[in-house]
């Protein structure tokens, strides 16, 4: 089959699409004929050897698709071939065919384009499992996401804002800003002239923070908390070592939580992605979360959209098509 492959590790001039071995559908999986991929920016930290695939994932990039199901494995229920899905996945994404654990598994949310489809489970699963089952937002409190602008906070801000949380975040340029806004922002702050702790701290502070800068946030996420605040930490686009002030945390009987999704086991996958379809498709069926997508171009421009996808200034997901 066609598959994104690597010469090595480094920048995205080392992928290129070439032939590999088809895979095989194993006990509870299904094959499926990929039609979209979508990149995500831990893609670029896996073609760059800090981020290698969970033992027994495939060693192929790409953590979601969309396309058909040609074959079930061994005792796989509820599923047919010929069945339109998009999935969530430890690897694999970035060609023609890959096996997919049934659990991770999704219908196809209604009003969604197939190749749409593609852009969903990874920030849809994220977001889900982060904000609302480890963060516990609820409706009327307050949440902060850090790059409202990404593939994650696009969709960070959509649902919340549909949940009735209000919603503040921060984004780069100003054309982000109001992409922002016009997804359900209720303040949208520019990272690079304002300051994200004064604006929180004037309304009381963010009940629920999702980041993704890491060690270069850690301090002033503390200080943007409010009271029984929580962090929830996705990502470390500013380093990994930082200093908490444990006395600050304390006071405000805050909580902070670091998770990464594609190291989880199965079983908690496939609880994820269920409640990803029973409370986030239907909210995209009825036009309240959608996806946005930055821009699509086929499999074999892979290293350029890596590149974009590492200048930044974007708004959404780049989705990659077969
Ligand atoms: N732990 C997990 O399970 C998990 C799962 C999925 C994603 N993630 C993490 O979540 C993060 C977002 O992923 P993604 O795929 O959505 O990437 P993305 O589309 O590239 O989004 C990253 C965003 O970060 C913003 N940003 C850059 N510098 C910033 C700053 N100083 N302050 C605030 N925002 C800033 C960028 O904004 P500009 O372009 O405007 O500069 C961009 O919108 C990544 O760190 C990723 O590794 C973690």
């Amino acid at each position: 089959m066609r598959a994104v492959v690597t010469a090595g590790d480094g920048g995205p001039e080392v992928l290129s699409v070439g032939e590999v071995e088809d895979p095989r559908p194993g006990a509870g999986e299904v094959l499926v004929d990929v039609v979209a991929t979508a990149v995500n920016r831990a893609d670029t930290l896996q073609r760059m050897g800090y981020y290698p695939p969970p033992p027994g994932a495939s060693e192929i990039i790409g953590l979601e698709c969309s396309g058909r199901i040609t074959e079930l494995g061994e005792g796989v229920e509820g599923w047919s071939v010929g069945d339109e899905v998009c999935a969530l996945l430890s690897g694999g994404g970035y060609a023609s065919r890959v096996a997919v654990p049934v659990g991770q598994v999704m219908p196809v949310p209604a009003g969604v384009s197939l190749v749409e489809a593609a852009c969903l489970p990874e920030v849809a699963a994220t977001v889900w499992s982060n904000v609302f089952m480890t963060a516990h937002l609820d409706k009327g409190e307050r949440f902060l996401v850090h790059g409202g602008g990404g593939g994650i906070g696009t969709m960070a801000i959509q649902l919340a804002a549909a949940r009735g949380a209000e919603v503040y975040t921060t984004a780069g340029s100003p054309e982000t800003l109001e992409l922002c806004r016009s997804l359900g922002a209720t303040r949208a702050i520019s990272y690079r002239d304002e300051d994200f702790v004064e604006v929180l701290t004037e309304v009381g502070g963010a009940d629920v923070i999702l980041d993704n800068m890491g060690a270069k946030y850690l301090g002033r996420n503390v200080s943007a908390l409010a009271t029984n605040g929580r962090l929830v930490i996705i990502g470390f686009q500013g380093g990994t070592k930082g200093e908490l002030d444990i006395s600050a945390l304390l006071r405000k009987r805050g909580s902070v939580t670091a998770t990464s999704l594609r190291a989880r086991p199965l079983v908690e996958k496939a609880k994820i992605c269920c409640e990803v379809v029973e409370n986030v498709w239907p909210l995209v069926a009825a036009g309240r979360v959608r996806p946005i997508v930055e821009t699509t171009m086929p499999l074999e421009d892979v290293a350029r959209a890596h590149q974009l996808m590492e200048d930044g200034g974007r708004a959404g997901k780049i989705v990659l098509t077969l």
